[in-house]
C-alpha cells in the first residue's frame, strides 16, 4: 500500500478507532469527574488506568493509519476484552465504595 492511499475499509477501520477512541476518552471523563465528586480514595490509581487504556487505542490507530497494523476480528475482541475487562473489573470497584458510603 502506498501511504496515505487507503481502501474505505481502512478508511472505515481508522474512523471505527477514531469513534471508539472518542467514546472512551467521552466516558473516561465523565467518570473521573464522578470519582472526584464521592472522593474515590484510589481515583489516581483508576485515571492512570483509563491513561493507559486510551493510550493503547491511540497507538493502535496510528499504527494502522500508518499501515503498520491491520485490524481483524481478533484485534477488535482484544479490544473489546480492554473495555470489558475495565468495566466489570476496575469500575466494580468505586461502584461498590460508591454504594458502602
Ligand atoms: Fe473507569
Amino acid at each position: 500500500m502506498i501511504d496515505g492511499d487507503f481502501s474505505n475499509i481502512d478508511q472505515a477501520t481508522i474512523k471505527s478507532l477514531r469513534m471508539m477512541q472518542k467514546y472512551a476518552l467521552m466516558h473516561f471523563a465523565s467518570e473521573e469527574e464522578y470519582l472526584g465528586k464521592i472522593n474515590y480514595p484510589d481515583i489516581e490509581e483508576h485515571i492512570e488506568k483509563h491513561r493507559e487504556l486510551s493510550g493503547k487505542i491511540k497507538q493502535y490507530r496510528d499504527d494502522i493509519s500508518e499501515g503498520r497494523l491491520i485490524l481483524n476480528t481478533e484485534l477488535m475482541r482484544v479490544l473489546q476484552g480492554w473495555l470489558q475487562d475495565h468495566i466489570l473489573v476496575e469500575d466494580m470497584k468505586y461502584c461498590q465504595y460508591a454504594s458502602n458510603k
